[in-house]
């Protein structure tokens, strides 16, 4: 399987918060179908949903319907249990993110600990691959988590970056940066594709965009609430610009 590991990078769009707007309601509005043709219009290179147990936002019917119309790359991020293993196998996407997921949270609130979660991960996993699908990790920039993720076969790593958005000053941002920057270059070093995401927005991203080592960024919320005030594809078109000017930049 191709793994990509430096030059452009991609702008996953995530369009979850799309479907929580539209489960405030359980009605059939706003769709994060229509919501993935628009971004893709705007320049996204991939479009990510998390499909949770508890399906409080993305349906089975959106990642069936959107598998038909995505035209770009349909990105499904889903808990390493077997019902999740079994749709994903059904429905295939072109990747599969495999992420911690606890009912009680109200997003995703870290990576994927490899030292609990060995056995199952390195299960689905197995699955995934050997039904072509690329499958990737959603971990901490963590060097014994990265050794334990190539251990599991998975061709790729998604850095949780929420540590970086959400440090209270420059200092702490700087630090938790340093470990996104060690955590890419080592993963690229053992041969996994990179991919960061969680809390980017247009003020944090430019400096893990400038990273070569990671070819994909995944970002939902900032996107989805920009654009109740500028419109989705100015919040993409924005968000695609502020990647391609880092990487052109080099940071
Ligand atoms: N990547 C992963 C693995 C996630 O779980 C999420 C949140 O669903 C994101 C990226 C996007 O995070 P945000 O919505 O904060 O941009």
């Amino acid at each position: 399987m191709k793994v990509e590991t430096a030059g452009a990078a991609r702008l996953g769009v995530n369009v979850d918060h799309v479907a929580t707007l539209r489960q405030a309601r359980r009605i059939r509005y706003p769709d994060p179908v229509a919501a993935a043709v628009v971004a893709e219009l705007a320049g996204a290179d991939n479009i990510t949903v998390h499909l949770r147990e508890d399906r409080r936002h993305i349906q089975d019917r959106d990642v069936q319907v959107l598998r038909r119309i995505v035209q770009t790359r349909l990105n499904l991020e889903l808990a390493a249990v077997p019902e999740m293993v079994r749709f994903a196998l059904e429905v295939r996407p072109d990747s599969v993110t495999l992420v911690p997921e606890r009912r009680e949270e109200v997003t995703t609130e870290g990576g994927l600990d490899l030292r609990a979660a060995f056995a199952p991960v390195r299960e689905a996993v197995a699955a995934l691959v050997a039904a072509g699908i690329h499958t990737g990790i959603f971990i901490d920039a963590d060097t014994e988590q990265i050794e334990r993720a190539r251990e599991t076969g998975a061709n790729s790593i998604e850095i949780h970056t929420g540590r970086y958005c959400d440090a209270p000053d420059d200092a702490g941002m700087g630090r938790e940066l340093a470990l996104i920057r060690q955590g890419a270059v080592a993963a690229a070093k053992l041969d996994l594709e990179v991919h960061a995401g969680h809390g980017l927005n247009l003020q944090n991203a430019r400096e893990v965009a400038a990273i070569p080592e990671i070819v994909e960024f995944n970002i939902g919320h900032s996107l989805v609430s920009r654009a109740v005030f500028v419109g989705l594809e100015r919040a993409v078109s924005e968000m695609k610009a502020l990647i391609t000017a880092a990487r052109a930049a080099g940071g």
